[in-house]
């Protein structure tokens, strides 16, 4: 008998039901090991694409200045950045599971690289978060949800601390609708990333493991799904790079 089947918790390399462990103590093990060099990786890997992706993440991100924000899985805070040169809310709660990963974001306040929006960091798993229900106006989220092995759980917490009325923008990888661009970045995830990533971080099996996490995550309508089993509604989305990437935003 499959003692997993029962668990809503899935192992995020396969998308196959496992224990929660599994998933956690290896993300961990990723990005507290590649946290300094996270983000020249990401700068070479994408051809610099990731900043055109950002960009379309801030023009579809409805963030007033009077909003409070909430950046889920915020990394070394580069959405937290974007999101405070472009928006200049009230104040960003800036949120990630592996403090190495934050203390980076840390070195960017230090420099002054928020704009001098106020901003608070700390460590949370988006699974459980901290925080009162209906406490924040936005979320934004760039690359988390598909490292979450309980993403049910994860986009039910982030519903629960959004105000009614506030809204989830989420900027993931997701499967381009072309066969042919399809195939070609299925080679290049297969291939090509694992060569850059052990390059650029000296961790060839992170990135074997980043390209397996993304051809087992939900394409563009899937995860639309699993937003509106959370409760979120208007659930669209914008692809990016032919679908490479790809923003949905859902509402409260
Ligand atoms: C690919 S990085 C993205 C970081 C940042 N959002 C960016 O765009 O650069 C994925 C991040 O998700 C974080 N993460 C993974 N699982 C998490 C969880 N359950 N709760 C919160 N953060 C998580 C990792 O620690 C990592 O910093």
């Amino acid at each position: 008998m499959d003692t997993n089947k029962a668990l809503q918790t899935i192992d995020t390399a396969t998308g196959k039901a496992a224990p929660a462990e599994i998933s956690t103590e290896r993300v961990y093990d990723i990005f507290s090991q590649i946290a300094r060099k996270y983000e020249r990786f990401n700068a070479v890997s994408s051809f610099g694409a990731y900043r055109r992706w950002l960009d379309g993440m801030m023009r579809q991100a409805p963030i007033k200045p009077s909003d409070d924000v909430l950046d889920i899985a915020g990394g070394t805070g580069d959405v937290s950045r974007w999101v405070a040169r472009f928006h200049r809310p009230r104040h960003i709660q800036c949120t990630d599971l592996v403090p190495e990963m934050l203390e980076v974001a840390r070195m960017h306040e230090a420099r002054g690289d928020f704009c001098g929006v106020p901003i608070d960091f700390d460590v949370v798993d988006a699974q459980n978060i901290p925080y009162a229900d209906e406490s924040y106006d936005i979320i934004t989220m760039a690359y988390g949800i598909r490292n979450m092995p309980d993403r049910a759980r994860a986009l039910s917490e982030m519903y629960r601390v959004l105000k009614p009325g506030g809204s989830l923008v989420c900027l993931e990888f997701s499967t381009p609708p072309n066969p042919v661009w399809r195939a070609l970045y299925s080679f290049y995830l297969k291939h090509l990333i694992p060569f850059w990533g052990g390059l650029i971080t000296g961790d060839k099996a992170g990135f074997v493991y980043l390209a397996k996490s993304i051809r087992a995550f939900p394409d563009q309508r899937g995860l639309a799904a699993l937003m509106e089993q959370a409760g979120f509604h208007d659930v669209t989305w914008k692809n990016y790079t032919g679908g490479i990437a790809a923003v949905h935003v859902a509402h409260k």
